[in-house]
């Protein structure tokens, strides 16, 4: 008996271990069949042993339903509120008070702030007995919250028993329960496809996830907490400063956030919210501020509270990123490829920082999925640089005559039917090249400079060049003339001859190039590069069947079809065979070596565990291909390639939609690279 007390308490003690490294160090000591193995091993001693099952074992996660839902519970320590800074000058004025009014209590240094960013979730009190979980709660109105015990117990960054030594016998940890955004993505994602209710942000879903009366569902959730404070303490005396005490409790077993600093002065705080500010989009969760506290405990103290905030403590808010305003109108836009894209005309409102008066719908499932009326008034969401977007309608303020606007039958350019073939979320304008708007969308795409490169050619122009009917087809550019763009208002010798000049130049090029000015369906910069390192030639790419076309790297069914649909069409063939009558040629493609270098332009990120090389071998073989390698996944990544335990860098890939491989994607693709050459 001893020997299996002994053997269950080794296996607690591993997976506890393994635990922590996972997910509050976020460096995973061991792959994660190992850990399955070792937790399955503790199972099945604990099934036949059950006298032995404690409640913090690793097992026991997850209970049983609530019945009569989330009991009262008060809270030993308030649970404060802060007060809040908008402004540089808020900060100064905060700084200020806080030293005048330690000045009065004789204290005339300067002091240290603990700064940590504000995490977007909910504020929850853990209270640990013995090191053992024994209660959670929400913040409630502060004095009371709701008993959430059974929920937070299923999430895994919570200890449910306090690790190392020297924790106080009673001990009330706080800090936020928050869910990622790749998690909260995936999580809607999945409702969506099961029909399912979506949330409206990460914190809505992190407050819905710690709500419900089934903890095997809050389980399902990926929820994390982050601990930023304390409540009770009693029985063992700890370190005067905050940061320090924030840094034994991450000793202890709990996540502490990662950009949290000890500061000192006024410019050096500005400086850590300009900082944080920058990094907010590229974080992978959400934060609406920093909060800045008094470091040293004892002054904390003296300085005391007003109205439930404390003065030795603010939260530095950023600018909101969602306003309310009134869309006046939904418009259709055509692209290149006939697309048709509702875009939101909205009234101007000032979204963190930047003037917002359009967005996009995306498609006709967006309008009928935020049920969105003109007239309405719309929530907008605007992250960083990213465009800005309708997160959703406010019901209540519906006028009487507010419209819902359908699907156009024709298209508003060129007046050609609208057809949405069946299963597909995208309508088209079936005007094809006769479309005003996708001729200069095509065009647009052809003169770019990842395709034929032409100088001076932009949406101007050649919007003119279409009016007058100069220019039709990509070849009619190759026939305009000197005295032709001489006619034009507004054009000079010089810009004329310009013209003229890069136009020639343009007629030298690359086969890949070529490849994608032609803007055949779904066919981006690298399926080109793909297609022509595989054919060599354009006749051989021209010839190519469906089955020929899915055998080279990255082209699917889909992508073949619509590049066998495109070669089938006798027009693009024939204005294929004028381009080339006008002169436009590329140099022969050599036999591919591995010198060809594949990757070239391409961005990787290498994280995670990997078993038949390591990461320093994998980033050699990117970088021979002719990739370059980086630390970090921002949206100038190409692809990640992630190992089991990868951590931020997968979360953030996800939520950028940063195409992702595993160990076994990344040989398959290599050996198609290598195998192509
Ligand atoms: S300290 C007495 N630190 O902000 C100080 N709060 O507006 C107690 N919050 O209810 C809070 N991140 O939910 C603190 N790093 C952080 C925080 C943080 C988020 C939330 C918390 C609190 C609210 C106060």
């Amino acid at each position: 008996m001893k020997a299996i007390e002994q053997q269950i308490a080794a296996l607690r003690e591993q997976l506890q271990k393994h635990n922590y490294a996972y997910y509050v160090l976020d460096e995973p000591t061991v792959p994660d069949a190992e850990y399955d193995r070792l937790f399955h091993e503790l199972k099945q001693l604990e099934e036949q042993h059950p006298e032995l099952v404690t409640p913090d074992s690793p097992t026991q996660r997850v209970g049983a339903p609530l019945i009569g839902g989330f009991t009262p519970v008060e809270h030993a320590v308030p649970m404060l509120s802060l007060d809040n800074a908008f402004s540089a000058d808020d900060l100064v004025a905060f700084c200020r008070r806080v030293a005048e009014r330690l000045d009065k209590e004789g204290v005339r240094e300067a002091q240290a702030f603990c700064c940590e960013p504000k995490l977007d979730g909910i504020a929850v009190t853990l209270r640990y007995e013995q090191g053992a979980l024994v209660q959670a709660a929400t913040r409630g109105d502060g004095t009371a919250g709701e008993n959430i015990t059974a929920n937070v117990r299923t999430i895994p960054s919570v200890p449910l028993r306090l690790q190392g030594s020297g924790f106080p016998p009673v001990l009330e940890v706080r800090g936020e329960i928050y869910m990622p955004r790749g998690g909260f993505q995936r999580l809607n994602e999945q409702a969506l496809a099961a029909g399912e209710k979506t949330y409206m942000n990460p914190r809505n879903a992190a407050s819905g996830s710690l709500r419900q009366i089934d903890p095997a569902v809050t389980a399902k959730r990926p929820l994390e907490f982050c601990c930023y404070g304390y409540g009770e303490i009693d029985g063992a005396l700890l370190p005067d400063s905050h940061f320090d005490r924030l840094r034994l409790f991450h000793q202890w077993g709990f996540r502490i956030n990662p950009e949290m600093q000890r500061i000192t002065g006024t410019e050096a705080l500005q400086a850590y919210y300009d900082d944080i500010a920058a990094k907010r989009d590229a974080l992978p969760y959400d934060i609406d501020g920093v909060v800045f506290k008094v470091d040293a405990v004892s002054l904390q103290e003296r300085l005391g509270m007003v109205s439930r905030a404390p003065r030795w403590a603010t939260a530095y808010k950023f600018p909101a990123q969602e306003e309310l305003t009134v869309l006046e109108r939904i418009d259709f836009q055509i692209g290149r490829t006939g697309a048709v894209t509702p875009v939101a005309r909205l009234q101007p409102v000032l979204v963190g920082g930047v003037m917002v008066s359009n967005a996009t719908l995306h498609n006709m499932d967006e309008i009928a999925r935020l049920d969105l009326h003109e007239g309405d008034t719309v929530i907008i969401h605007r992250a960083g640089d990213v465009i800005p977007k309708v997160l959703r309608a406010v019901p209540e303020r519906r006028p009487s005559n507010a419209r819902k606007v359908p699907l156009p039958d024709h298209c508003p350019v060129c007046d050609a039917p609208i057809e949405r073939l069946e299963g597909e979320v995208i309508a088209r304008c079936t005007g094809g090249v006769t479309c005003g708007a996708q001729r200069l969308e095509a065009l647009k795409h052809f003169v770019s400079r990842k395709a034929m490169d032409i100088d001076g050619v932009g949406e101007k122009l050649l919007e003119t060049l279409i009016e007058k009917q100069w220019v039709m087809q990509f070849s009619d550019l190759y026939r305009l003339t000197f005295d032709q763009l001489m006619a034009l208002d507004r054009m000079g010798e010089k810009s004329a001859q310009n013209t003229i000049d890069a136009l020639a130049k343009s007629k030298q090029t690359t086969l890949p190039r070529f490849l994608f000015a032609l803007g055949i369906r779904e066919v981006g910069e690298t399926t080109a590069r793909n297609l022509a390192l595989h054919f060599g030639h354009l006749d051989a790419l021209m010839r190519a069947s469906e089955e020929a076309l899915i055998a080279v790297t990255d082209v699917g069914p889909i992508m073949a079809k619509h590049i066998r649909q495109f070669f089938e069409q006798e027009h693009n063939v024939d204005e294929i065979r004028s381009l080339i009558g006008q002169g436009i040629q590329w140099p022969a493609i050599e036999v591919p070596s591995v010198d060809a270098q594949p990757l070239v332009g391409e961005t990787w990120v290498v994280t995670g565990k990997l078993e038949t090389a390591t990461r320093d071998e994998v980033k050699a073989d990117l970088q021979a291909l002719g990739a370059k390698v980086v630390g970090s996944v921002s949206a100038q990544t190409t692809c990640l390639i992630a190992g089991p335990g990868a951590g931020s860098k997968l979360t953030k890939a996800e939520s950028l939609g940063i195409p992702v491989l595993d160990e076994a994607g990344w040989l398959a693709r290599r050996q198609a690279l290598l195998g192509a050459n």
